[in-house]
Order: structure tokens, then sequence, then C-alpha cells
């Protein structure tokens, strides 16, 4: 990738900035542009999902608003994208869940390994907005709140030489995680070495030997090309991290109750085609990686994994009391939709 220009990024960025918000380019006219950064590429699920969403405004609104939807680390990191939207320069990007924790604590939650039972709890879990209102709402204050969530899969470990069957396999290696504590505590417990960097970086450490492997979905080695290098990808199923979508608190609330019912309505295109593409895109990535990269799919036994890293959710609620109700209603769900029981892209944990 695959590293992206980082430092053409933040120049794109500041020239959106520059250019503010009332915007004339080809074609806009008066019209307002909203942009929309991720960091996929134009063939993902979520540059798919974007795709629909900006079409439906740019139906219904097109004569107020252009979409834009900017892909690959056009704007920058994850991180840089989401103080964009803090500040207004951009009006939405996507996130990881895990990116979030430095931004909101409530985060924590759904970057906790194993905490949902299957992909049939993650997903009943992710559409209750009585579940994920305490948490899409937290980062109020910070300037921008969430207005719907992504299937991001399963998160996997991957490594350039050594297959990993059980935790012990993980000692030693250095392993590229998303930078959050959860995440390092994680690896922590699971006995690796955490080495935390953004996405865009991952494949040029892989290459150039600073980390042994990393953890994704598996997108991520066709994708992102994280396959040409490592060989091995073992399903632990250790985490089902969602993507967020979030907006601009001010450019949300200045829309009219008649934009803003569309722009709800587009929000539910982004999650629906999102889901759609999902599945479809895993069995693609799996084809090409086992067929074209050589890459060997292993299936170790969860429970060691799981057992490891359970004290983090002890941990995450002793310094975070408010998340207790949450977390027991998504274990509500985990007994109503157990492990083997929900079929759903992404398999279960
Ligand atoms: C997934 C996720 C991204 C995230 C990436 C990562 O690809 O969809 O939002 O940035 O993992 O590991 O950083």
């Amino acid at each position: 990738m695959k590293k992206r220009g980082k430092a053409a990024g933040i120049v794109l960025a500041v020239c959106l900035l520059l250019a503010g918000c009332a915007d004339a380019g080809p074609g806009a006219g008066s019209r307002r542009i909203v942009r929309i950064g991720h960091n996929q590429s134009s063939g993902h699920p979520i540059h798919l999902a974007l795709t629909a969403f900006k079409d439906y405004i740019n139906e219904k609104l097109g004569d107020r608003y252009v979409v834009e939807v900017y892909p690959s680390e056009l704007l920058g990191s994850q991180t840089d994208m989401v103080q964009l939207t803090q500040t207004g320069a951009i009006d939405y990007c996507v996130a990881s869940n895990a990116i979030l924790e430095t931004f909101s604590r409530n985060y924590e939650i759904f970057n906790l390994p194993y905490l949902f039972a299957s992909t049939g709890a993650y997903h009943h879990v992710m559409d209750d907005e009585a579940v994920t209102g305490p948490i899409f709402e937290s980062t109020r204050q910070a300037g921008f709140t969430a207005v719907t969530w992504l299937d991001a899969g399963t998160r996997n470990f991957y490594t350039v030489n050594r297959p990993i069957e059980s935790p012990k396999d993980l000692r030693g290696l250095k392993i590229r995680v998303q930078q959050s504590p959860t995440n390092i505590g994680m690896m922590r417990l699971l006995g690796g070495s955490a080495t935390p960097m953004g996405f865009g970086d991952v494949y040029t450490a892989l290459q150039s030997g600073i980390i042994d492997g990393a953890e994704n979905n598996e997108l991520a080695l066709t994708d992102n090309g994280h396959g040409d290098v490592c060989k091995f990808y073992s399903y632990d199923m250790h985490q089902m991290v969602p993507d967020i979508l979030i907006g601009n608190n001010a450019f949300i609330e200045g829309l009219t109750p008649e934009e803003r019912a569309i722009f709800e309505e587009g929000y539910e295109i982004v999650n629906r085609v999102e889901r759609e593409q999902w599945g479809r895109a895993v069995d693609a990535a799996k084809e090409k990686a086992e067929n074209v990269q050589g890459v060997q799919f292993i299936y170790p036994d969860k429970e060691p994994f799981s057992r490891a890293c359970l004290p983090l959710h002890q941990q995450v609620l002793e310094n975070n009391p408010g998340l207790e109700p949450i977390y027991e209603a998504i274990q509500a769900y985990n007994r109503e939709y157990p492990a083997g029981e929900e079929p759903g892209a992404g398999g279960q944990i």
C-alpha cells in the first residue's frame, strides 16, 4: 500500500480548510460540499456504501448539497480525519472504534476481545440504539457524534514466518495493533509485543521486518496487500471491532428537519449497503489470499486465547463502571445468540 502520502493528505486537508464551507468546486455552484473521508480502497464495502450515500443525498438534495467521498487516507490517517471532523474541516469520516477510544473512553467496550459470543450477538448489539446510544453520543462535547456503525468482521492474527496456533506462539513477536490502550492491553495479556501504528504504515512495516505480524479481518490481506508478505492467517477471532461513521455536530445540527431526515435515511443506507457487501468481500478475499497469494488459513482452539484476555473485561469495567449496564445488555444478547447458532459473515467467536 501502500503507504499513503501522509504529507499529501495533510496538504489536501489544509486546502479543504482554506476552501471553507462556501464551496465552488466544478459544477458545485453555491451548493454546500459535504466531505467524507475514509482509509479503505475504492473497491472496499465502506467505499461502496458511502458512494450509495452520496448518490442518495445527491438525488434528494442535489440542489443544495454535493457529497464527495475521499478514500485511501487521502485526507490523512483515521486519527487525522477524526480531528478534521471534530473541527468541521470535513463533515464525516469513518474511524475504527479502536481509534475513538482516545476521544471517549466509553468506546473501550466494543474493543474488548471476546466480547461477543457470535456474529448474531454482535450485529444485534450494534443495531440496538439503547446499547449504542450512550457510546455514540459520548463525544458530543468533543464536536462529533456517531451516526451509524459498519461491519468490519472478525480480527485475527497473521504473521510472516510463524503460524499462530496458541498464545505461546505470539511470544517474542512484534505484532502491530491499532492505537488504543485496550489493544495494547490485549496483546500484553496474549504474550506478544504490541506495536501500535496507523493502518497505512502496516504494509511497509511488515515488508521491512519492523513487525512480525498484525491482526485484522481478511480484507487486509488482499485490499492492503498484507497477504503478499504474511503467509499464515490464524482464526483466533479475538475481536469484532466495528467501524463507525462520525459526523461534525455543527454540520448535522445546521441541517433543516427535512434535510436531517434525509441524511438519517442516508446513514441507514450506508449501514445496509456495507453489510450487504461485507460477506461477499470476505469470501472473495479468502479465495484470493489462499489461491493467489498463497496464504495458509489456520483454525486454532480459541479457548486459550479468550481465557488469556478475560482479565481485560474486569479491568475496563472497574475503571469505567458506567459501562456495566451496557456490558450486561451485551451478555443478554450473547445468551440469546450463543456461539455456533448464527451463521452470519465473519464467523463466530
Ligand atoms: C480495519 C478497519 C479499519 C481500521 C483497520 C486497522 O481495516 O476496517 O477501520 O483502520 O482495520 O487495523 O487500523
